[in-house]
């Protein structure tokens, strides 16, 4: 592996915990409109994936039939109003154990922070949880195609014109290790799903004890 100059995280599940807010949120909106209670096993099928693919998806394993466009974009935007709700009370008490040495070991070691999030509403829990100095780049996933496809981690190697060789990307989510993998750049998994693709698997972040990524960064 060649020296690392680019480190890209993933927010929900990587940075913050936010799954429980997201699910609640489609869950009170599955309430309120179909009367379903959604299963919590669907919960998995959403992490890592755009707002409108999520919904579509729960649509799907819950047999509503929905396929006006309007409709879809107004209720996933009622979904993502319950949601700022939920989270509105997040700060730098909400990030994740290990984060933050990982992130202040990156900027003493001149390796470039970008966040390559499907969430629009990344920038806002960035801000909130008083990170915003760490990051010196934040993917718009506007316009992008969802995870697994790789455009989210690729625009961040090219904003910097890097190597996918030259990167590493932090994920939680199946489709999210997918996405990296298929971008050719090295996969850090977290968390407790399997990740069986992740060239390393950890339960948290305060698991990857400095030496291990210093070895990483520097390519040995
Ligand atoms: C993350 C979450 C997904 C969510 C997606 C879009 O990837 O893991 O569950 O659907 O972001 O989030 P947004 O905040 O734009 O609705
Ligand atoms: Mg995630």
């Amino acid at each position: 592996m060649k020296k690392i100059k680019l480190a890209i995280f993933d927010l929900d599940g990587v940075i913050t915990s936010t799954t429980e807010e997201h699910f609640k949120a489609w869950t009170l909106l599955f309430i309120k409109h179909f009367g379903i209670r959604l299963d919590q096993n669907l919960e998995v099928y959403t992490k890592g994936v755009s707002r409108i693919e999520s919904f579509k998806v729960l649509l799907k394993h819950s047999r509503v039939d929905l396929d006006d466009m309007k409709l879809i974009e107004c209720l996933a935007n009622e979904k993502n109003v319950i949601y700022k709700d939920l989270i509105s009370e997040f700060d730098e008490t909400k990030i994740c154990p290990g984060v933050l040495d990982i992130l202040n070991y990156l900027k003493q070691n001149n390796v470039k922070i970008a966040l390559g999030s499907a969430s629009k509403n990344a920038p806002y829990l960035i801000r909130n949880l008083k990170l915003e100095d760490y990051f010196d780049y934040i993917v718009d996933p506007t316009h992008k195609r969802s995870k697994p496809s790789p455009d989210i981690f690729l625009d961040a190697v090219y904003h910097f014109g890097y190597n996918p060789e030259e990167v590493i990307a932090f994920e939680d989510a199946e489709a999210g290790i997918k996405a990296i993998k298929n971008a050719n750049i090295f996969a850090i998994g977290v968390g407790d799903e399997d990740l069986k693709d992740a060239d390393i698997k950890l339960r948290s972040l305060k698991n990857l004890e400095i030496p291990i990524l210093e070895s990483i960064i520097r390519g040995n």
